[in-house]
């Protein structure tokens, strides 16, 4: 069995840091987005791996051939972002001998029993009750949980089971069949060739979809949703740092997770901080923010801020959301 996680999307939602960086190498609790999928998948026993990349593709690939070493990967590039149904039927000659595939988008994390997925004879799509979902693909349900309806954000939804973007498909081939038809006949919603309009089309040609229930979702697509996943998942064992180096008269208040070569000084750091190696936090107090590498906060005040890699911010007392190469000088 394969995964298929197509990451060529360009983040605008994301913006100013998806200017640089590409959404699933953002981090949340200690590691990149992407890590987060990988890891997952590793765990019940998935090896092989198939990423749909476009822009800053380069980035990705660099990423995960550095830092996941150990899974079989095969790169396949979305020559134009046409929607997420183009991209899974771009990877089509990668997949189409598979007997099972599941295929995760880049940017979401999740909390799901993907095991009980894993088992299930036949194709399944994740699914969790929203509040509002008209931003979302839906899914109409009968009683036993089979999937008789999906709709890509319906202006009137007659359901509020969101898609959270977690799909397993025992019938790869017919997948790739109906992206490709909607492909021939231009089915699109909102300007895109959308993968719940290829899954309607398995679903009016009599493939059987079951569902199941995700207890968390994160779609870490906009930055609060990402500074909010990233204080959940630091509550949660593995993800916080427990042991730490002794900072100069700093004061951390956990959880945070603050990753080698950082140096922090006469600083309170926490609770609900990433930071990422080799930055330097000096005279500042940094709460329920994530920071990137190499960046260097000084005499600041930071509260619910997302500040990138490479940045640099003095004398300040603000909430921020600061992309990578910047330099900010408020004394
Ligand atoms: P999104 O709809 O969130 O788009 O894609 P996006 O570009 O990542 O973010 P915004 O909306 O501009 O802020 C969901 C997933 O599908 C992938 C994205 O990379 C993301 O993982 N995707 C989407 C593709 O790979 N190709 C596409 O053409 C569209």
């Amino acid at each position: 069995m394969k995964a298929l996680i197509p990451v060529a999307g360009v983040g605008t939602r994301l913006r100013p840091h998806t200017y640089t960086q590409p959404k699933p190498l953002l981090p949340v609790a200690g590691k990149p987005i992407i890590s987060f999928i990988i890891d997952q998948l590793v765990e019940i026993g998935i090896q092989d791996f198939v990423f749909v990349i476009g822009y800053l593709g380069d980035k990705i690939t660099n990423y995960i051939d550095e830092n996941h070493p150990n899974i079989n990967r095969e790169y396949v590039k979305q020559p134009e972002r046409l929607g997420l149904g183009h991209a899974v039927w771009t990877a089509r000659e990668t997949i189409v001998n598979e007997d099972e595939l599941f295929i995760v988008l880049g940017d979401t994390i999740f909390d799901a029993d993907l095991k009980q997925m894993l088992h299930t004879p036949n194709s399944v799509l994740g699914i969790k009750k929203v509040d509002d979902p008209r931003n979302f693909g839906v899914a109409e349900l009968d009683e036993s949980g089979k999937v008789l309806k999906v709709v890509e954000k319906p202006k009137i939804p007659r359901s509020n089971m969101a898609l959270v973007g977690l799909y397993k498909c025992t019938e790869v081939r017919k997948l790739i069949e109906a992206l490709e038809f909607n492909i021939n006949n231009e089915v699109k919603t909102k300007g895109e060739f959308q993968l719940t309009d290829g899954i309607q089309h398995m679903i009016e040609n009599g493939t059987s979809f079951s569902s199941i229930h995700v207890n968390n979702w994160f779609d870490c697509g906009k930055k609060e949703v990402l500074l909010e996943t990233n204080a959940i998942l630091l509550q949660k064992p593995g993800y916080a740092n427990e042991v730490l180096p002794d900072y100069e008269n700093s004061i951390i208040i956990h959880p945070v997770s603050i990753a080698k070569g950082c140096k922090i000084t006469n600083s309170i750091v926490g609770p609900d901080v990433t930071v990422a190696e080799n930055t330097v936090i000096n005279s500042s107090i940094v709460k329920n923010s994530i920071i990137g590498h190499f960046s260097r906060i000084e005499g600041v005040v930071l509260y619910s801020s997302v500040i990138g890699n490479d940045a640099s911010i003095k004398g300040l007392s603000q909430s921020l959301n600061i992309g990578d190469n910047n330099e900010i000088d408020f004394s």
